[in-house]
């Protein structure tokens, strides 16, 4: 190579690198390594030291030992270069710190991304009506509308069935009788235990369940107390604790299959209020997710597609607010993981991703009773 030319091959990278902000990104990734391999550059380990301790303070991390200490300052670390990389492969989403911060991967995946067994809806299922789709708002938000309760916190239960169903009966409930109860997830932890038909599928409490399940639980048990009444204590209790003397509060009527269509599923939350769907869970990056709308490309090619139960409770058919004004849909998803992750414990998604990796149905709704005449609407 002629010595111009290398001269101006330089100066085009460090154009470029001025230039590109993911470029940047790549550089600040870089500095980060060289952090971890510890050149003497004091500065930036001062950065990432104070960005930890920012994390340790606003989420009331201790640890035990100086070694536990300086094992997690490192995964820290790394989090912060994967926060980077998801942020380039999905860029309508922020990625950054969360309290998820200190787990390695797999540790996240194991606690909070379930059992990996596969919860599959059967399809005999009753399918509600098609229902008309052209008169839908451009937005809907149910949480505006007073329909859902505070989000909850499922902890290392692996109860997001239970938090799913039990927010669609809260919204229901609500539409029947103009009235928002916090309702008991842990009764459905404890109390439906049943399997389907052939006794292949069975809700095991915190160790995995199926939506379908709970509704029907729901359905033959007359109904649900108040959390208040029956407490989550995040693990299976032994014991369904519902007598004669519980207090039902809310009763479920009948629910139904959502026609397999995005439309089906808007115009069901608008008539029927927050709707259960599972997402594939393992493909959204959940552990540094801070906000925006999720819409990372997803490779569907692995088998083992964990699907995570969560709920619908509005969507925005509006145009974004880049400056480029593209048409853009976002579900508004309610999840089970506390209200100190995402926005607020809520998350939004592109229209794409509700269905990506497998076409089984997924998305259910309910009808409640009205309390007062004892009808289903
Ligand atoms: C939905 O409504 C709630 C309550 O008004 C609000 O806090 C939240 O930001 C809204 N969500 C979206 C995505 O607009
Ligand atoms: C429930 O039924 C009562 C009695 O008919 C009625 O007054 C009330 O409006 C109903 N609630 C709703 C939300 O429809
Ligand atoms: C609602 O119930 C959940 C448990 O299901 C509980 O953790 C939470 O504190 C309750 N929220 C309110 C506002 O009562
Ligand atoms: C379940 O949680 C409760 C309350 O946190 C605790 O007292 C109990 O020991 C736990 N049971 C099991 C089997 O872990
Ligand atoms: C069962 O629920 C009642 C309240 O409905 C409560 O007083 C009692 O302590 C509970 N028993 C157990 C074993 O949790
Ligand atoms: C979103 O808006 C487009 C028109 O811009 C419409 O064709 C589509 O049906 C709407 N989708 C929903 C779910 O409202
Ligand atoms: C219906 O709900 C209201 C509001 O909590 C309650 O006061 C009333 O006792 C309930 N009625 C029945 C029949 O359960």
């Amino acid at each position: 190579m002629a010595a111009s030319s290398f001269y101006s091959l330089i100066l085009l990278i460090s154009l470029l690198s001025t230039t590109f902000t993911s470029m940047q990104g790549f550089i600040d990734d870089r500095l980060i390594q060289q952090v971890v391999s510890s050149d003497g550059r004091d500065d930036l380990l001062t950065s990432a030291e104070h960005q930890f301790s920012a994390f340790k303070k606003k989420y009331g991390k201790t640890y035990p030992t100086q070694d536990e200490e300086d094992y997690r300052f490192g995964v820290f670390i790394s989090n912060l270069r994967r926060a980077r990389r998801n942020q380039m492969m999905d860029p309508t989403a922020v990625h950054g710190v969360t309290k998820f911060s200190d787990l390695t991967p797999s540790e996240f995946g194991r606690r909070y991304l379930g059992s990996g067994r596969q919860i599959q809806l059967s399809k005999d299922l009753s399918k509600g009506p098609i229902l008309p789709t052209d008169d839908l708002p451009l937005t809907m938000n149910w949480t505006a509308k007073g329909a859902v309760t505070p989000v909850k916190n499922q902890g290392t239960c692996d109860g997001c069935w239970a938090f799913s169903t039990i927010a669609v009966l809260e919204g229901a409930h609500f539409l029947a009788n103009g009235q928002l109860f916090n309702l008991s997830e842990q009764q459905l932890i404890d109390c439906s235990t049943e399997c389907n038909k052939n006794g292949k599928v069975c809700n095991h409490g915190c160790e995995g369940g199926n939506r379908v399940l709970a509704f029907k639980y729901m359905e033959n048990s007359g109904g649900v107390v108040q959390a208040k009444n029956y407490r989550f204590i995040g693990n299976n209790s032994g014991l369904c604790n519902v007598t004669e003397n519980s207090q039902i509060v809310a009763s479920l009527c009948r629910f139904h299959l959502i026609e397999d269509d995005h439309d089906q599923y808007a115009a069901n939350l608008v008539k029927h209020g927050p709707i259960a769907v599972s997402i594939p869970i393992k493909f959204l990056p959940a552990q540094t997710y801070t906000g925006g709308v999720f819409c990372p490309q997803v490779n569907c090619m692995s088998n083992e597609i964990t699907r995570h139960a969560v709920v619908l409770v509005g969507y925005n058919n509006g145009t974004s607010t880049d400056s480029d004004q593209k048409k853009v849909f976002s579900w508004i998803v309610k999840n089970s993981w506390g209200n100190d992750w995402g926005e607020g414990g809520f998350f939004r998604v592109c229209r794409g991703l509700l269905k990506a990796c497998g076409n089984h149905p997924v998305a259910l709704y309910a009808i409640a009773k009205n309390n007062t005449t004892g009808s289903c609407a």
